[in-house]
């Protein structure tokens, strides 16, 4: 019996229990690791019994071979092995301490009012201890404060803000790209602005005109709408368009950041009148989306009170 056979036997137990676990695939991850940690756990109780088991069967087995005589002479030995030398506590051999049993030996040959001196130098651990301590702080001054390649609390704050920032930016980037035409929010933000007016000065300016007043699509710029005014109209028709009427679904050319920049960018030319403007297209409609951010500027101003207290 090689103890790291036996070993293995939990290991294998642990690797079928997580295969059959699979296949079954009704428990998660962390209630198979519980599957596995409790078969290892049952598999080393088993272990242990069954070493204690055979260490019973040879005390018996000794006992019969070797007749009771035999038995009571090596006990006695054991018991005058004992006696002669002083116990020492686990926790004092672990840290090479003398027990105060050893004290007698140990008293050297100086003494002062009574005050006797021992033999009892500091263990060898203790000093390695302490002179790892000098080492590590010649190494800490050196790196920290003479070479300065390492970073103190405020340098390494500063690298960590400047990492969770560059993670906020790419956070605020994805979650940029996840509106859609519920939840595209009109935004006055001159990035969100001057970033739809690339995407329009690219895309767009063929059948809109330069200044959208309009040359085979509508003017965009008037009151006038043939799919809504609304930022969430607008969104939702530059997103899928109106292929019977010649204006492109841009779902697939344009990421979903750049239709709310462009529509936003939209919303920003109504009323700017420009020049060669194309007749009104469509129904007189409310495109101030009035409802939306009055909203908002209820809400922020809430927000604003709640912070001023
Ligand atoms: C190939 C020409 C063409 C291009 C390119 C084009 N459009 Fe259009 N667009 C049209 C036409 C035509 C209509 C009118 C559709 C209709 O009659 O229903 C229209 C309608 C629209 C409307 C709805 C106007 C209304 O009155 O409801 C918006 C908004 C719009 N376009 C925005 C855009 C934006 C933004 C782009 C660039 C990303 C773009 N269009 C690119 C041809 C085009």
């Amino acid at each position: 019996m090689k103890p790291l056979r036996l070993l293995l036997i939990p290991i294998l137990v642990l690797s079928t229990t997580s295969t059959f676990a699979d296949e079954g695939s009704l428990l998660t991850d962390a209630q198979k690791n519980y599957v596995g940690f409790g078969a290892i756990f049952l598999m080393l109780i088993l272990f242990l019994w069954a070493m204690l088991a055979t260490l019973r069967a040879f005390k018996v087995i000794s006992h019969i071979l070797l007749g009771p005589e035999a038995i009571a002479q090596a006990n006695a030995e054991k018991v005058a092995v004992k006696a002669a030398k002083p116990k020492a506590s686990i926790v004092n051999k672990l840290l090479s301490l003398k027990p105060l049993s050893e004290e007698k030996s140990l008293v050297m040959d100086h003494e002062y009012d009574g005050i006797q001196e021992l033999n009892n130098p500091t263990p060898p651990w203790f000093m390695y201890l302490f002179y790892a301590t000098i080492v590590f702080a010649v190494c800490y001054i050196f790196i920290y404060h003479v070479a300065g390649i390492g970073q103190l609390q405020y340098d390494e704050y500063k690298t960590e803000m400047a990492v969770a920032a560059k993670e906020k930016a790419i956070y605020l980037a994805k979650s940029a790209n996840k509106v859609d035409e519920s939840t595209v929010k009109l935004t006055t933000d001159a990035a969100t602005l001057s970033s739809g007016q690339s995407v329009f000065k690219q895309n767009c300016t063929p059948c809109h005109g330069e200044h959208a007043q309009g040359v085979v699509g509508p003017n965009l710029t008037d009151d006038y709408w043939l799919h809504g005014g609304t930022i969430k109209d607008v969104f939702k028709t530059i997103e899928y368009g109106v292929s019977a009427k010649g204006m492109p679904s841009w779902e697939k050319q344009l990421s979903p950041k750049q239709i709310a920049d462009v529509a936003n960018y939209v919303k920003s030319l109504h009323g700017t009148n420009p020049a060669n403007a194309k007749e009104p297209q469509g129904d007189k409609m409310a495109s101030d989306d009035s409802a939306a951010p009055k909203k908002a500027d209820a809400k922020g101003t809430v927000k604003t009170a709640m912070v001023v207290k």
